[in-house]
């Protein structure tokens, strides 16, 4: 069996100004030597503060950024490139958040043109995909993950695609203190994977990781991650705190 090394990221989102960046990276960057070998930890905070939050990172947790842009350079006026962000030292980047999907509008088209620039970059492209909650009751659940994982992939050789991580994300969990059980949880993860294995191979469905988000917090981090499906996690709320996203990074490392 493939081992998948755990990623657990911290998506800060819309918070947090200067001080509060700062500290909170100093403190992530505090992490245990040993469980910072065995997980990958990212945060990923908005783009003013990239620089800040990276000088104060050290070298044990990676940066990311929130997006990027679907196109290289030019004229787009607010936006950011994958170049821009690799070339102030951001590793990872996410990609299709729901927050972006279902909240500005973007789709499966641009999506994938956001992981060209990604790959192009060097950075890591985390592909977030998760069915609404209508979605979910109407028994769509898997059909929707996989219709988002083929078109935001469109396009892409499974050789290119070495670093991908894909998070899945309920968007009825998310922020909203409703986590998937962790069966849930697991079954998506297995049609994630089945849609990989059906577009690439089973070999590279089988050592991509992918992750959970959705109300991940301290307390339910362990039983998620003790599944073997669920590679670590992507958090929003919990790794604002900084105890908090500690003891997550804790128990990725343990289900290690
Ligand atoms: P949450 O956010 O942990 O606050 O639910 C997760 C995410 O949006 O990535």
């Amino acid at each position: 069996m493939v081992q998948r090394k755990p990623f657990v990221g911290g998506n800060w989102k819309m918070n947090l100004l200067t001080a509060d960046a700062v500290a909170l990276a100093r403190a992530v960057a505090l992490t245990d030597d040993r469980e910072a070998r065995a997980v990958d930890i990212a945060v990923f905070p908005a783009f003013p503060y990239l620089g800040a939050v990276g000088s104060a990172l050290g070298n044990a947790v990676q940066l990311g950024a929130q997006d990027c842009s679907g196109e290289k350079q030019g004229a787009f006026t607010g936006q950011v490139s994958a170049g821009m962000l690799r070339d102030i030292g951001c590793c990872a980047v996410l990609i299709g958040h729901s927050e972006r999907r279902h909240g500005l509008g973007e789709n499966d088209a641009l999506l994938s043109r956001k992981v060209t620039r990604a790959l192009e970059s060097n950075l890591i492209p985390v592909l977030c995909v998760g069915e609404t909650l209508a979605e979910r009751e109407a028994g769509r659940a898997n059909a929707v993950i996989d219709a988002q994982i083929r078109g935001s992939l469109a396009g892409h050789a499974e050789t290119a695609l070495s670093t991908l991580v894909i998070a899945y994300e309920p968007v009825w969990a998310i922020g909203t203190g409703r986590t998937a059980t962790p069966e849930d949880a697991a079954a998506a993860h297995r049609a994630v994977r089945q849609t990989l294995s059906d577009m690439y191979s089973a070999r590279f469905a089988e050592q991509t990781r992918v992750i959970y988000g959705g109300s991940v917090n301290a307390k339910n981090a362990a039983d998620l991650f003790a599944r073997e499906e669920i590679d670590g996690g992507l958090v929003g709320g919990a790794s604002l705190v900084a105890a908090d996203f500690a003891a997550i990074i804790s128990a990725a490392a343990s289900a290690s």
